[in-house]
């Protein structure tokens, strides 16, 4: 353990699994998810799938990472039958490198931002069809897209090596609460703008006729990816935790956290969507074409728009930190790569894969227009490798968690020295069954319905 590093406190670990999970995944990818699958019934599938599904593998990733002190390769190959379970620990270090470099795409797309907004882009968009224009020469511009991907990676990769990743999580402490008001504060001024009723109702009012197995997949992936859960990132931070801290309590705090961010930037872009006329499916453009149009109509907008774009490049970049954890971790335990190395490599393949995400959003025709697959390479590999693989991931890891190494173990874990666990049973019900046979009929109803068309 001593050598592997540690966690100073019970506050510095759930900092960095709040830190971890609080990013793009609530404020940019959960109300455009949320857009495209219809509204309000998709929000409510989703916080039950936080609640029964994503809740309990968190605690489960929590006490693997704990029990075994390894990283997610060696956690799976520790257990009973790790021969068989390792290539579930490979689809996580995969996971790490894919999710790391399409993830950075966007991250970079907010410090264009910032700089549009310093430079006072923004003041005179109220409307969302001059952003949506100012969004498409944006990110049709190969260069600068891929120069701000390439920031964001080797940025990452230059707080991980330089050890500054505490002193990030340590300010994000203070920021994020500051993150949390203004969300507040644009949440009131979108659900105000003239028009915000129809996203409104768009985003409370349930159409169970939208209901359907793929917005459910969307949903349970939707949860997984904001929670950082099913590639072993909750796993490999809690093998730095010690056994004195309640695993239990952390993931309920994390998940509160993130559910309530993400609930809130729902209501910051779907009233906005409606009152500025722009599209429920605008895809991963969303927040772009509709958050200047915020900021143009507030009081002050300059100053929001600047501080929200800095607070988010800091979320991001606490998430962007706990991915590039997965693969470096592995690198450095299982092949005894030094850390500078093996932070550099994952970079550097990182950024490769997610160049052609970054041109696919019409900077290049081939990858904005794939051939033969209907889509664009970006939304390709962040559903292949964001919904898809981490709901895999995840199905392993509570499979595992609850048969393989059992769920008494692991509950022997998370009541180590002396702390409580008042939901054990439930918990363990929920691990073994509830979670596993869930996330197998989603899958097969998908399936289903992609062959029978
Ligand atoms: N949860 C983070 C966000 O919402 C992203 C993230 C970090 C992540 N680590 C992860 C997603 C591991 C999936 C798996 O921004």
């Amino acid at each position: 353990m001593s050598t592997r590093g540690a966690w100073s406190s019970k506050f510095g670990f759930i900092l960095a699994g709040a830190g971890s999970a609080i990013g793009l995944g609530a404020i940019w990818r959960f109300p455009y998810i949320t857009g495209a699958n219809g509204g309000a019934v998709f929000v409510l599938v989703f916080l039950v799938c936080c609640l029964v599904i994503g809740l309990p593998v968190m605690i489960a990733e929590f006490s693997l990472g704990r029990h075994t002190e390894k990283n997610a390769f060696g956690m799976f190959r520790a257990l009973h039958g790790g021969r068989l379970w390792k290539w579930v620990g490979g689809l996580c270090i995969v996971s790490g490198f894919v999710i790391f470099s399409w993830y950075s795409v966007i991250a970079g797309w907010i410090i264009g931002y910032l700089y549009a907004a310093i430079i006072g882009t923004f003041d005179f968009f109220q409307g969302s069809t001059a952003v949506g224009a100012f969004f498409s020469a944006f990110a049709g511009d190969a260069l600068l897209v891929s120069l701000l991907h390439f920031a964001i990676i080797f940025g990452t990769a230059f707080v991980v090596i330089r050890g500054i990743k505490d002193g990030i999580e340590t300010l994000s402490k203070w920021l994020m609460p500051v993150l949390f008001v203004l969300l507040i504060l644009l949440a009131v001024r979108s659900v105000t703008l003239p028009g915000a009723g129809a996203g409104l109702e768009f985003y409370l009012k349930p159409d169970w006729s939208k209901f359907s197995g793929k917005m459910v997949l969307a949903a349970m992936g939707q949860a997984f990816f904001s929670l950082s859960l099913g590639m072993g990132t909750m796993a490999t931070y809690a093998s730095y935790l010690s056994k004195r801290e309640n695993i239990a309590t952390s993931a309920a705090w994390i998940t509160f956290f993130e559910v309530l961010i993400s609930l809130i930037a729902g209501f910051v872009i779907l009233p906005a969507v409606s009152a500025m006329g722009a599209s429920y499916t605008e895809g991963p453009s969303l927040i772009f074409v509709v958050l200047p149009g915020i900021f143009g109509a507030m009081p002050g907008g300059y100053f929001f728009g600047v501080g929200f774009f800095i607070l988010v490049i800091i979320a991001a970049l606490t998430s962007t930190v706990s991915m590039l954890e997965v693969p470096v971790a592995y690198f450095v335990d299982e092949k005894r790569w030094t850390r500078r190395n093996a932070v550099l490599f994952v970079a550097l393949v990182s950024f490769l894969i997610g160049t052609p995400a970054a041109q696919a959003h019409g900077a290049s025709e081939f990858w904005t227009h794939l051939p033969g697959l209907g889509t664009d390479f970006f939304t390709f590999i962040s559903t292949l490798f964001g919904d898809i693989s981490l709901s895999v991931g995840a199905f392993f890891i509570a499979l595992v968690t609850g048969w393989v190494w059992g769920a008494r173990n692991a509950v022997g874990e998370i009541t180590a020295e002396g702390n409580t666990f008042g939901l054990a049973g439930t918990w363990s019900f929920l691990i073994r069954w509830v979670a596993p046979v869930t996330i197998a009929i989603i899958f097969v109803n998908v399936i289903r319905a992609l062959i029978v068309g």
